[in-house]
Parts: structure tokens; sequence; C-alpha cells
């Protein structure tokens, strides 16, 4: 029952997120080179949302690959999905003002922020009925090294990350109670962001590589747990279309193709389904 339910929540999300944020997945794929800079006509004129250079370095406390439930976490925290419906349709992510766990610092919302780089989280611009009635934009903080700055919050000062995250969520941007293993994915990337100074060793990590992202399509396939693998595999066609370049185009187009391809098959013809995952894996595999 619970997993079913969470099922059904992933379901939403993922609807949710394919048809209001679709358009920004289509444009990424098309439009490559114009995706940093590009505004929006939902927000007002004169709001900087999206990064005008390519994001700061990724610090994590690892140097190992990223998988499982903290790539997976990494996805989520890069996807509009995740928020609430003023945030899809903004096409806003964690990322949007928390870029590779660090701070956007031109982020600016005409009305809701006094400088670049602060934001009025408490307007009912994000959820309504949660205007404090009081304009107070805060600096949006770096989340490197959150997992060892508890408490959270500059006025709620929550114990633990986890709540903190939900808080975000729910209470801030409107969004649906995260299903368990979502917000447990979320805390796993975020627990990885390290500053700089508290590692030694520490890796600017290159964009997930496709082995790591067909690996999270491997196992609702073999399940075929058909939410699961179309709810993972809209992450992955995201994250596609932030890997797209003019010259690896096609091949990311019919890579997006195939996994929407399997998901159709999975329940009517899984033998098809698998036959397409193989395909799918010698394209992206290839040199
Ligand atoms: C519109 C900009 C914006 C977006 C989008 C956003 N945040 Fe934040 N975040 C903030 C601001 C501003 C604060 C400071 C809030 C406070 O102190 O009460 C904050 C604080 C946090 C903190 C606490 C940091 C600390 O050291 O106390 C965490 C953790 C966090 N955000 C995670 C997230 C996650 C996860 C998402 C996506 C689900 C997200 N944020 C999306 C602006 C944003």
């Amino acid at each position: 029952m619970a997993a079913q339910q969470t099922n059904l929540q992933k379901m939403k999300i993922t609807r949710q997120a394919f048809y209001l944020s679709g358009f920004f997945i289509l444009a990424a794929i098309n439009q490559p080179i114009s995706a940093y800079g590009q505004e929006n006509i939902w927000l007002p004129p004169g709001s900087t949302t999206m990064l005008s250079t390519p994001p700061p370095p990724e610090i994590l406390n690892t140097n190992t690959k990223m998988n499982g439930s903290a790539l997976l976490g990494k996805l989520l925290f890069n996807s509009p999905a995740l928020l609430g419906e003023k945030a899809v349709r903004i096409g806003l992510s964690c990322a949007s003002c928390h870029p590779s766990g660090h701070v956007h610092t031109s982020f600016y919302i005409s009305g809701l922020s006094s400088d670049p780089g602060t934001i009025d989280l408490t307007n009912d611009f994000w959820k309504a009925g949660q205007e404090d009635n009081i304009f107070n934009p805060i600096p949006i903080p770096s989340l490197r090294g959150v997992s060892k700055n508890a408490p959270y919050g500059t006025a709620l000062n929550l114990p633990s990350l986890a709540a903190f995250t939900s808080h975000v969520m729910i209470d801030e941007f409107g969004a649906k109670p995260p299903a368990e293993d979502i917000l447990k994915a979320l805390l796993d990337y975020m627990e990885l962001l390290e500053t700089e100074q508290a590692v030694n060793k520490y890796v600017h990590v290159k964009p997930p590589q496709f082995s790591e992202l067909l690996g999270l399509l491997s196992n609702p396939l073999k399940r075929q747990d058909v939410s699961e693998f179309a709810f993972r595999s809209d992450l992955i066609k995201e994250e596609l279309g932030r890997q797209v370049t003019p010259a690896n185009k096609e091949k990311l187009t019919q890579a997006a193709q195939n996994i929407s391809k399997i998901t159709r098959k999975m329940t009517k013809d899984p033998v098809m389904a698998n036959r397409v995952f193989i395909k799918l894996k010698e394209l992206l595999l290839e040199e």
C-alpha cells in the first residue's frame, strides 16, 4: 500500500513535470547553447533565474563515481519536477538557487529579491497562504558542507537536514510531501557536498556518465516497475538535455526516443522493451 502510494505520488510528479516542464526539456534538447541566460514569460520582467555563466565547481567528498541513490539525488536536485507548481512553471529546481550545491549570486526575481542572490521565500508567490506580509528576502546560502551545518534555516532552526529539506519543499515551494526514497536520494546527494577547506582531496566531477545513468534504469526494468522507470527516465532525459552539444545531439535525441519507447513497451511487450534497452546501451556506450 505504502509502495503504491509512493508510486502514485511519483506518477503525479512525473506527469506534472512532463506537462509543465516538457517544453524546457525540449528547449534544452533543441537549443543547447541558449540554455544559459534564457528567461521565461512566467516571471516579472527584469528577473534572472538562469545562470549566465557555467555553474560553479561541484565539490564532493568522494573520489569514486557517483551512483545509485546519490546520483538519483543529483538528478532530482537539478529537476524542476521536484518543487511546487509555480516552481515547475518557471522551470526552477534546487540547482537554480544552489547550482552545484553552491550559490547563484545573480538570482533575482523582481518583487521578491532585494539584491541579486537574495529571495523572499515567505511570499504567496510560491505557495498560497504563506504570505507573512513582510518583504524579507534573505541571501541564498551555499550548501557546501551543509551536512555539518545544523541547525538549519534562519528563522526555524530545524535540527536535521531531512526535516529542513522537507520543509523547503512542502512549506516554502508548495510541493507534495516527498516520497521516502526521493528524500533519501536528495539527502544522499547533499551529504556529499563539501567545502574546499573541509577536504584534502576533492573532485570537480564531470557530468554523470551515460553508463551511470543507464544503471539507474536497469533495476526498475528488471522489476517491471513502469512508474519508477518512467519517473527515472524523465530525470535522465532532462540530464541528456543538459549534456547535449551540436556534436552529440542526434545520438542523445535518439537515446531519449528509445527511453520513451521502453516505457511504452514495458507492460505489453517486455521482450521488446529489453531489446530496446540493449540497443540504447549500445548507442550510448559506443565511442
Ligand atoms: C528560489 C531559490 C531557492 C530554491 C529554488 C531552493 N532554495 Fe534552498 N534555500 C534558499 C534560501 C533563500 C535559503 C535560506 C533559507 C533560510 O535560511 O530560512 C535556503 C536554504 C536551504 C537549506 C538550508 C541551508 C542551511 O545551511 O541552513 C537547504 C538544505 C536547502 N535550501 C536545500 C534546498 C533544496 C534541496 C532545494 C530543492 C528541493 C532548494 N533548497 C531550493 C533558496 C532556494
